[in-house]
């Protein structure tokens, strides 16, 4: 779509160690719009970080993109050179992680590392400007007293503060996206939630739309306009967040939905998804979902189900859905 700020084309990625490649991203696709919000949910070694990492180019060690498109603002990002990804990164593209640390620098007072953003990025040269930008950035991410702490270092602040200077660094080059791997998953609930407005109240303003990864279903509900669920490797669903949460189609985003208490109403039966998802490298024959399943059939052994089409804009890659009709029942 015209306003697609990014789209994935079904992204495969693959991890090579001496032992095996393991494909940890296998086809996805999905796309994130300007001004929204796509969630990005599943369980644990799903596959989630792995996909920021492929777009922001930072794969760790083996780890390669092995085939697909990653479309920002319409060019491809895959198999671009370090040196070109570098001018998107940050630029183009913010990022915000789980431990602000590992963006901040403990050395360099607060201002200096915001007013670097400027320098680099905007390339304003006067110390003086760049101060000053400092501070309206700051005080647009609602750090109190914003001038006097120019010149305080990140451990003199709280989690909750560090996270908002991150967040103020990665808005310094006012990106039209900003991935956010559990950005507040470190913070106390209040904290949180002050967090994820904060992002929302940016993304009004400038248009950014925004991948938040996240494990809280409640802050998917609250903050996001569309949720993909991942599943060993593949988009299992997807689609607007009110419809997915009303009625999840696939048999994995039921069990997810059911387990959080006040998202949806799902009969008790359905509450626990037992079993656990493959291993990493673990050869799966069919959907990978099929082992945990209480609707698998022999029908889901021959080929991993390919994503289809159930309702204008969502999609659900398993052969026997909940169908709408019927999960609203
Ligand atoms: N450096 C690595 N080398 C080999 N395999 C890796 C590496 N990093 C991650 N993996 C594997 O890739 C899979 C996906 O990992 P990823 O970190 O993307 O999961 P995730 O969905 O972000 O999980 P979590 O919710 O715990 O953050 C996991 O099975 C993990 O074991
Ligand atoms: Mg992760």
């Amino acid at each position: 779509m015209a306003d697609d700020v990014l789209r994935l084309e079904n992204l495969v990625t693959e991890i090579a160690s001496d032992q095996a490649t393991v494909r940890v991203v296998d086809g996805v696709s999905v796309s994130v719009r300007r001004g929204r919000t796509l969630g990005l949910v599943g369980e644990s070694g799903s596959g989630k970080s792995l996909t920021c990492l492929s777009i922001l180019g930072l794969l760790p060690a083996g780890g390669r993109v092995a085939s697909g498109r990653i479309l920002f603002r319409g060019e491809d990002l895959a198999g671009m050179s370090q040196r070109n990804l570098s001018r998107y990164r940050g630029t183009g593209i913010g990022t915000i992680l789980q431990d602000p640390m590992t963006s901040l620098n403990p050395l360099l007072t607060i201002g200096d590392q915001i007013g670097e953003v400027f320098r680099y990025h905007h390339g304003i040269s006067s110390a003086a400007e760049r101060r000053r930008r400092a501070v309206a950035v700051m005080e647009q991410v609602r750090i109190p007293a914003a001038a006097e702490r120019l010149n305080a270092y990140p451990h003199q602040f709280s989690g909750g503060m560090r996270q908002r200077i991150a967040i103020a660094m990665s808005i310094a080059a006012d990106p039209g996206l900003i991935i956010a791997d559990e950005p507040t998953t470190a913070l106390d609930v209040t904290i949180r939630l002050q967090i994820l407005q904060l992002l929302r109240d940016i993304q009004r303003e400038r248009g950014t739309a925004i991948l938040l990864v996240t494990h809280d279903l409640h802050a998917v509900a609250r903050f996001c306009d569309d949720v993909a669920v991942m599943y060993a490797g593949r988009i299992v669903e997807q689609g607007p967040v009110a419809e997915v949460f009303a009625r999840p189609a696939h048999p994995y985003t039921v069990g997810l939905v059911a387990a959080v208490p006040r998202i949806a109403v799902i009969p008790e039966r359905l509450a626990t998804i037992p079993g656990q998802p493959p291993r990493p490298g673990e050869s799966v024959q069919g959907c990978a979902f099929a082992p945990r399943c209480a609707r698998a059939s022999a029908g889901c052994l021959p080929a991993s189900p390919a994503p289809r089409s159930i309702a204008p804009g969502r999609s659900v890659a398993c052969i026997a859905p909940h169908l709408l009709a019927e999960a609203a029942e």
